[in-house]
């Protein structure tokens, strides 16, 4: 169970018994109300009367709040202001909470929502993004990153394609949806029991909406039912309003959302716009690109700066683009405001670099993965348009294995036969690279902090700022413990996050959960041995390069003692046995002005071979077989990262192909649960999926036992379905075309283009 070895997930045994506690499975402390919102039916307008009568004279209405009661901050924007915490004269986007209320019951809380008799006066609301881009509506600056002379490269280049894409956006349908539970403490603070992976955040934005110093609130997070960046500052709208329920009533309120409710109130995935204009030669080997990108951000800019960065960060995917402009656009619509998933807007930006491979290809009769492979990074053309040198040429490499390990090129041959004489049913094979960032882009984030504790029977209580939401971090920050200490794992508890152990943390977001909070562990562990060691030269007289850690012993010259009576021995000899630990990441700058910098650390890659099979007649399609190789560093734990990827990989082919969200033409979103919003089922993953982790690999960087992240990156690798189904489609024209196909690319979307390829010939 030490670090690089399998350990199962903590909670493993409590998940399948059904023996884990989420929010809503916490003991109900005495006299809890329940809350609720009523919300905005507009999707842009001001508010002229508000009558709440009716809501508070509902048969179990304890308190009804409106944006005036709020005694603090009014805005809870996580890094620019724009969301009011319950909105004021204006709305701007159907689903916008505009009042709160308490009720003795969840579903008195939910009726008495429904009665409020709101007067609004419609004003103009732009819904889309092609009108956001027409009006330069945006909700933050456009940004542009350029390296060297991109439109000489154009115009000089031997070939040059434009394309465009719309690519969706993504519900995060965690199974815990939205929750938390806040109890008022006895000096008018309050302690909020969240499902957030940001509880520091919660903790800040109910203190400053109640108007109270941070330490009047503690945040505690035991684990979430997933997250998936959802919950990096969506959660934190509810705490404040449970927390400012809670505040005026002096009880302690749940506040949870329905699937409808956290559908339609909570942000998702951007979804984005897309265009390039790419010059390349006989070869396929680009000579310059010129990419935009552009994200419905919704009405405010949460982290959509960001998320919009992370895009242009990764629009060039795993390619040197030569001479290149990535620029980004953050466009402002009235509907809900977009927030982090997985991948943080990265995936969105890497599908336009992927349509132009799958283009230049057709257009030169090449096979797509001989253009991917041409283009990779590798000595020589190793620098990213934003100023970055990638320093570590795994690509070239992974690609070649799993081109082989895959079976690639017998089998294009085979599908290649296949089409020639199937006429109804196609089959497409496509073979994608990723490349992905790891460290936030704000610098800022990039630290953490850890508690460890050994007591006297020499067991270990772990504390640290991460939030575990299924991914394995507990389990994987104890095994770095374990193998500090050299003991069993089960000496080492994790216990939950909470702010009161250690403060001012970082979301769990950006991969990077193990990556900082193992090093600020580890740090916290060196620490203590620094004073164990000391102590054991002294106590049994050797040098202290003679004293080890090792096997459930402590090592000291020729003696050789069992841990827990070496904890005891020390505790009796007054030797500190606890230390807070910390890691901040060297390196990392990005010059936002310049749109240059070195904005991470390294790089995470992966690569995915999918094949499927498509009804010519239907549109319909299934996904035959994958094969993945994922670079995971010198893995903490293989088969907690082995469940990362096969979990990322049917999480982003769900969003290319099923999931798809729809909005009214008035800004209502009409897919509000399973029945009409389709994410994978158990019978949508490849009958034949293979995932290997690629073997001695340590990273480069002295990141944490030479680990790397895994959590974001293999979303990125259903990249490769949505580019086996654009093979499918082409062959109907024996690969010499190949149109858009915008995502998610359902059935309707697979008969679209057919159509239109056909029609091409
Ligand atoms: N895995 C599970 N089971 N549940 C989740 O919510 N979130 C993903 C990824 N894997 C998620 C997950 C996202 S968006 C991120 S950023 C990382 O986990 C966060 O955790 P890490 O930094 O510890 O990898
Ligand atoms: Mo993950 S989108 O960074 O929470």
């Amino acid at each position: 169970g030490l670090a690089g070895h399998n350990a199962h997930h903590d909670s493993a045994w409590k998940h399948v018994r059904g023996q884990a506690r989420y929010i809503d499975d916490l003991p109900e402390p005495e006299g809890l109300l329940h809350a609720a919102v009523g919300h905005s039916e507009q999707a842009h307008a001001r508010v002229l009367s508000m009558d709440l009568s009716a809501v508070r004279s509902y048969p179990g209405v304890i308190a009804v709040v409106t944006v005036a009661d709020v005694p603090g901050h009014t805005d809870i924007g996580p890094v620019f202001p724009g969301d009011p915490v319950l909105a004021g004269e204006i709305v701007e986007h159907i689903g916008q909470p505009i009042f709160a209320v308490a009720a003795t019951s969840h579903e008195a809380a939910r009726k008495a929502a429904r009665l409020a008799k709101v007067e609004y006066q419609p004003l103009p609301p732009v819904l889309t993004t092609a009108e956001a881009l027409e009006k330069a509506f945006y909700v933050r600056p456009s940004h542009t990153q350029q390296r060297g002379e991109p439109d000489q490269a154009l115009a000089n280049a031997p070939h040059r394609l434009r394309g465009q894409q719309n690519v969706g956006g993504q519900e995060h349908f965690y199974l815990e949806g939205q929750a938390c539970l806040v109890e008022p403490t006895e000096d008018g603070g309050m302690f909020v029991h969240t499902s957030s992976q940001h509880p520091s955040e919660v903790q800040k934005l109910v203190a400053e909406v109640l108007g109270v110093p941070i330490h009047e609130v503690q945040a505690e997070v035991r684990r979430m039912g997933g997250g998936f960046g959802g919950k990096e500052t969506q959660a934190a709208a509810l705490a404040c309003v449970a927390a400012l329920l809670a505040h005026v009533t002096g009880k302690p309120v749940k506040y949870r959302l329905s699937r409808a409710d956290d559908m339609v109130q909570t942000g998702k995935r951007h979804d984005f716009f897309n265009t390039y204009d790419v010059g390349f030669d006989q070869d396929g080997m680009l000579h310059g690109a010129d990419l935009m990108v552009a994200g419905r951000c919704g009405f405010s800019p949460d982290l959509s700066d960001a998320i919009v960065d992370r895009a242009m960060f990764h629009a060039d995917n795993a390619y040197f683009l030569d001479q290149a402009r990535v620029t980004g656009h953050r466009c402002k619509t009235h509907t809900v405001s977009n927030t982090a998933f997985r991948g943080f807007g990265g995936p969105q930006g890497m599908m336009i670099i992927e349509q132009a491979m799958d283009d230049i290809a057709r257009h030169l009769q090449l096979d797509p993965l001989t253009v991917r492979k041409r283009n990779l990074y590798r000595e020589g053309r190793d620098t990213t348009h934003y100023g970055q040198t990638i320093e570590q040429h795994l690509l070239p490499r992974l690609v070649d294995e799993l081109e082989v390990s895959s079976d690639y090129q017998a089998r294009r041959e085979q599908i290649t036969a296949f089409n020639r004489k199937s006429p109804i049913l196609k089959r497409g094979l496509a073979l994608t690279p990723i490349k992905f960032g790891i460290s936030f882009t704000a610098k800022h984030l990039n630290q953490a902090g850890a508690l460890v504790l050994i007591y006297t029977d020499g067991s270990i209580h772990l504390n640290h700022g991460g939030t575990e939401m299924g991914q394995g971090l507990y389990v994987k920050i104890a095994q770095v413990v374990a193998s500090a200490f050299q003991v069993d794992l089960a000496r080492v508890k994790v216990s939950a996050t909470r702010t009161d152990k250690v403060p001012n943390t970082s979301p769990t977001a950006a991969s990077s959960g193990s990556d900082l909070n193992g090093m600020a562990a580890l740090d916290a562990c060196e620490k203590i041995k620094a004073g164990l060691v000391a102590f054991a030269a002294e106590h049994f007289a050797c040098e202290p390069g003679e004293v080890r850690f090792e096997n459930n012993q402590v090592v000291a010259g020729d003696q050789r003692v069992d841990w827990v009576k070496f904890v005891q021995t020390a505790y009796m000899h007054r030797v500190s046995l606890s230390s807070t630990g910390f890691y901040a990441t060297p390196k990392i700058y990005y010059d936002h002005e310049k749109g240059q910098g070195h904005p991470f650390l390294y790089y995470a890659n992966g690569a995915a071979c999918s094949e499927v099979v498509v009804d010519t007649l239907t549109g319909e399609y299934r996904v035959l077989r994958t094969d993945i190789l994922h670079d995971a560093g010198q893995s903490l734990n293989p088969e907690i990262d082995i469940g990362q990827i096969e979990g990322g990989f049917i999480q982003g082919m769900g969003w290319l192909t099923t999931e798809e969200l729809v909005y009214s033409d008035t800004g209502q979103l009409l897919t509000t649960g399973p029945a009409t919003y389709k994410i994978p089922a158990v019978s949508d993953t490849p009958p034949d999926m293979r995932v290997t982790l690629l073997a001695s690999s340590p990273n480069p960087e002295a990141t944490v036992f030479r680990s790397k992240a895994v959590g974001e990156p293999p979303l990125i690798l259903g990249i490769s379905v949505w580019s086996a189904l654009r093979d499918a489609v082409a062959s109907l024209v024996d690969y010499r075309y190949s149109p858009p196909l915008d995502t998610p690319a359902t059935p309707e979307r697979m008969l679209t283009a057919m159509n239109v390829t056909r029609a091409w010939a």
